[in-house]
């Protein structure tokens, strides 16, 4: 019995995303808000036979109602990027976009987990923290920026290059960010050994880091990642619910590190110095974030540590800029 909003649901992510949450047997509520074409997406997928309920919510007036009473809001709402934009120049469109969104999930579901593929997502976060803190709802075990396609895309490039490895059980930790030099794969620490030679660790970085971009470029102006994000959206999504049905199921994700003040000493003393979101691989239970877990940190390697120090700098701007955006509106 578990209620999922997705808002933004007639996007390009959206619509992939909303199909995908039909499919997954575990959800009874489904329900799909966007500013336009929404009442078409509801009703197309309300005919898969699922036993999921899907009910389209149009425009700001009808956006408490979509938000009530959900168990988990994900928020694929915004601008993409076009060729030769970073993800900090949608900031200006997108900051506004969540924070009105996150201030009606505050309102009407106080205890919904959030989880938000928004981008700029290292400013998007910290903007959601501010807005539920604000309406005295911040629980920082329940607030997710979705890094799921960096992992996606490191086990699937991984295998690009070593095709004996079988990129559905292959699982990179990433941690950091979600933008160019935040991202910091670790591949020192995969889950199976991958021998590189320095020139294919630098070239393998470099594409975990910018993949983004190559779908940026091959789309040429019509938009950024959608389908495989759907797909590591909807990874991410089943993760929680299971999380919420009392399995113990293990995510990356960008946190608020007062998530586990605790776990978070270890990435704390390997880069993440006192930011206050860092994306790390957590834990995930009833209550959303159970546990930062930890990381064989003695096989990592000085390229990585250096790579995780230069992400830390990166990210000190990205949070402050949503932090400010909140306090000085
Ligand atoms: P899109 O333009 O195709 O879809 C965005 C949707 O948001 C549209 O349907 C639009 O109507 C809707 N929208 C706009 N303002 C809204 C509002 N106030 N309330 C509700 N809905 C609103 O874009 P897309 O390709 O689906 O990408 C969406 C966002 O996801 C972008 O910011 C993109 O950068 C980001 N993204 C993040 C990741 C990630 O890994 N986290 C990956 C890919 C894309
Ligand atoms: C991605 O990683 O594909 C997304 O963040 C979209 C983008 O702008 O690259």
């Amino acid at each position: 019995m578990v209620s999922v909003a997705i808002l933004g649901a007639a996007g390009g992510i959206g619509q992939p995303l909303s199909l995908l949450m039909k499919l997954n047997t575990s959800i009874t509520k489904l329900n799909l808000y966007d500013i336009v074409n929404v009442p078409g997406v509801a009703a197309d997928i309300s005919h898969i036979a699922t036993n999921a309920e899907v009910k389209a919510f149009l425009g700001p007036t009808q956006l408490a109602d979509a938000v009530t009473n959900v168990d988990l809001a994900i928020i694929p709402a915004g601008v993409p990027r076009k060729p030769g934009m970073t993800r900090d120049d949608l900031f200006k469109i997108n900051a506004g976009i969540v924070k009105s969104l996150v201030e009606a999930i505050a309102e009407n579901s106080p205890k919904a987990i959030i989880a938000i593929i928004s981008n700029p997502v290292n400013s998007t976060v910290p903007i959601a923290a501010e807005i539920l803190k604000a309406k005295g709802v911040y629980d920082p075990k329940r607030l997710f920026g979705v890094t799921t396609l960096d992992v996606v895309r490191a086990s699937r490039f991984v295998r690009d290059i070593r095709p004996e490895l079988d990129a559905t059980t292959l699982r990179v930790p990433v941690v950091g960010g979600h933008s160019g030099n935040t991202i910091v794969p670790l591949l020192s620490i995969a889950s199976s050994p991958i021998k590189l030679s320095t020139e294919e660790r630098d070239a393998l970085t470099h594409r975990i880091q910018f993949g983004g971009d190559e779908v940026v470029k091959a789309k040429d102006g019509a938009g950024s990642a959608t389908l495989s994000m759907a797909y590591a959206g909807a990874r991410f999504a089943d993760s929680i619910i299971r999380a919420l049905g009392g399995e113990s199921v293990v995510e990356p994700t960008f946190i608020p590190l007062a998530a586990d003040p605790e776990g978070a000493k270890q990435i704390r003393e390997l880069g993440a110095g006192d930011l206050e979101f860092f994306a790390v691989t957590v834990e995930l239970g009833k209550e959303g974030v159970k546990s930062i877990v930890q990381l064989p940190t003695s096989n990592l390697t000085g390229f990585e540590l250096k790579a995780i120090a230069v992400a830390a700098e990166a990210l000190t701007t990205n949070i402050s800029t949503g932090v400010n955006f909140v306090k000085n509106a």
